[in-house]
């Protein structure tokens, strides 16, 4: 089901989310929920918090290369990565990116990040998974990974730039 989307700055996006222990209906019906809103709201990434639940779990998924109108087709479910209770374990070297969040539509910044992670995580049944990725999907784990910690990404931005970016925000919320 389609949930609303939590926006910046709600103060909900600075809880630090909670360590999952049951894998769940409860939990599994959250990552179909998050799936729903994410597609819905043409997102690539979604953590709980930007759903309003205080859990650590995120979803990631890459959208592939498709004629398709519809987004779904783009972004299928079974792409779609479910990562529950994430540890980045090693992070290696330095990239810049633009990154966007469904939690401050319409923002586009570019932040910098650990080019390569390793990431230790459950899937929606409790069972535990190693990723190790480069380039994009590491760089939305990252950024996903950062919810579940209170943060959002315009928080990488230096002094001036957020400065800025809070004044024009502050204009678009009213
Ligand atoms: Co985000």
């Amino acid at each position: 089901m389609i949930q609303d989307i939590v926006i910046y700055p709600d103060k909900r996006l600075k809880i630090v989310s909670k360590t999952v222990e049951q894998f769940d209906d409860s939990l599994h019906s959250l990552l179909d929920d998050m799936y729903d809103t994410m597609i819905a709201k043409n997102g690539v990434g979604l953590a709980a918090i930007q759903i309003g639940i205080s859990e650590r779990v995120l979803i990631v998924n890459v959208p592939i290369e498709s004629d398709d109108e519809d987004e779904s087709a783009q972004q299928p479910k079974e792409n779609t990565l479910e990562v529950i209770n994430p540890v980045i374990t090693r992070k290696e070297g330095m990239v810049k990116f633009q990154e966007g969040c469904l939690s401050l539509p319409g923002v586009y910044e570019e932040v910098e990040r650990y080019a390569e992670v390793t990431i230790e995580y459950q899937d929606r049944y409790g069972e535990k998974f190693l990723i190790e990725n480069d380039e994009f999907l590491s760089i939305a784990l990252q950024h996903e990974i950062d919810h579940l910690d209170g943060k959002v990404f315009i928080e990488k931005l230096s002094y001036i730039k957020r400065k800025k970016f809070e004044k024009e925000w502050k204009k678009t919320q009213k």
